[in-house]
């Protein structure tokens, strides 16, 4: 059984030549998860998948129940964990269409069922989070994106936003100040969860947008989508790669 799974954020509700084979079960001891978790194939090789927003798209970032998603993941036996995120920019050179894979992470995200020591019975544990992605699974990613000719930057600070409004232009000037690289909506609690779980995990960032303020022209969600449309298949293709590699040990 496959130990990979990937979460899927805006824009990979569905996963490029992803053939699905079996699901599991939505509920966990946290609620519901946001889909299904998927088990299937891509390009020969097994992968778990989990829409982060459901399917069709209809969960905003801040009613995802995280916990249930990671908890059913770990459920299924999934080990490591790539997230995919659409980020905006909060320096010029990342425009619409890059690639990055976050090193750091700052939480600005509030009121979510962040932990699961949550309570007298689930005892307190405070963990290590000084590295929020897992140095190897990063570097593995980082691999397989140069394996498939893409330029994914290494390493930048997240900064995770509540959201589902995009920021004003002074909070990304703040963002920036405060040393993030992108911004996006979901990257916490998913990974502190992932790390309460003892799961490795890393995320992949597609940049679909500068940051508030930081272009002529205003965000727009079709500008968003068409970076979305032409990138997925990019995506899937440093996912594959990542598995083949995985698979070869
Ligand atoms: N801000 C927050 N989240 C995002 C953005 C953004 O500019 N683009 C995509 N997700």
């Amino acid at each position: 059984m496959s130990s990979i799974a990937v979460i899927g954020g805006t824009g990979f509700e569905q996963m490029t030549d992803f053939a699905v084979e079996s699901e599991s079960a939505t509920l966990t001891p946290w609620g519901r998860a946001s889909h299904p978790a998927l088990r299937g194939r891509i390009g020969g090789h097994t992968l778990w998948y989990l829409p982060r927003h459901g399917r069709p798209h209809h969960l905003p970032p801040h009613r995802i129940n995280y916990r249930a998603n990671l908890w059913l993941l770990r459920e299924q036996g999934v080990q490591q964990v790539i997230a995919i995120n659409a980020v905006g920019g909060l320096r010029a050179e990342l425009q619409p269409g890059q690639l990055l894979a976050p090193s750091q992470i700052i939480d600005y995200t509030w009121g979510r069922e962040h932990s699961y020591y949550d309570g007298e019975e689930t005892g307190l544990e405070h963990v290590d989070f000084s590295f929020p992605y897992s140095a190897k699974l990063r570097s593995k990613l980082l691999l397989a994106a140069a394996a498939c000719g893409e330029d994914c930057i290494d390493g930048g600070v997240y900064a995770a936003t509540q959201g589902p409004r995009l920021e004003s232009a002074a909070e990304v000037t703040r963002l920036h100040r405060d040393g993030g690289d992108v911004v996006g909506m979901t990257g916490m609690p998913e990974a502190g969860l992932a790390r309460e779980l003892g799961l490795n995990y890393a995320s992949l960032c597609l940049v679909v947008n500068p940051g508030a303020g930081l272009a002529e022209q205003p965000i727009t969600l079709d500008a968003m989508r068409e970076v979305l449309e032409t990138s997925a298949s990019r995506v899937s293709a440093v996912i594959t790669r990542l598995l083949a590699a995985a698979e070869r040990g």
